[in-house]
């Protein structure tokens, strides 16, 4: 039986050229929220959210957000969908999903989405403004080959 930050380790490995570790993703699971996503079948899981073993045997997630509480707001750490099953609409469904699911939990409120992407991860920034992200801010020569990042936000009002 895996844990659930071996899960994301997996998914994260397969996704991202630099993925996070799984001792990385455990931290942000104790302060954090996760959407696992799988078409018509996502999980979502929140706080409290221990690392403990994770029963869903089948492992078949197609992509997955990670996101972090910060004083109230949700900052989104890591999103991805698998490579293979790229450009299909899954990302957008997925955001979809992490969207709903999180005003599922909280109710009524106010609260910001935040995240941060590449000045040249394109096809990411079309989901974002796509799915309501508007710039906050950018941040220069903020990854190793020097590109900015922009900092999103979304604003949720229920
Ligand atoms: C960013 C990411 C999550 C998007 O996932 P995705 O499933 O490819 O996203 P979507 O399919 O919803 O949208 C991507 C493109 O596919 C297109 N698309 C959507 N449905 C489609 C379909 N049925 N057939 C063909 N193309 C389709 C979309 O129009 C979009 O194209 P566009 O950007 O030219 O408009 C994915 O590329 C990824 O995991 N990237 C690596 C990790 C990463 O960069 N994460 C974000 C860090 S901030």
């Amino acid at each position: 039986m895996k844990h659930l930050s071996g899960i994301v380790a997996r998914l994260e490995a397969e996704c991202f050229p630099r993925p996070w570790s799984e001792e990385m993703i455990a931290g942000t699971l104790e302060n954090g929220c996760l959407l696992l996503y799988r078409a018509g079948q996502s999980l979502f899981l929140s706080d409290p959210l221990p690392d403990g073993p994770f029963t869903d045997s089948t492992e078949s997630y197609e992509g997955y957000v990670l996101a972090q509480d910060i004083a109230g707001d949700l900052e989104i750490l890591r999103m991805a969908i698998l490579p293979p099953v790229r450009g299909q609409g899954k990302g957008e469904k997925l955001l979809g999903e992490f969207l709903a699911a999180v005003r599922k939990k909280r109710g009524t409120g106010s609260w910001k989405i935040l995240l941060e992407v590449s000045e040249n991860n394109l096809v990411a920034r079309k989901l974002y403004a796509r799915c309501g992200f508007q710039l906050l801010s950018h941040r220069k020569n903020y990854y190793p080959g020097g590109e900015a990042a922009l900092i999103l936000q979304r604003l949720e009002i229920v």
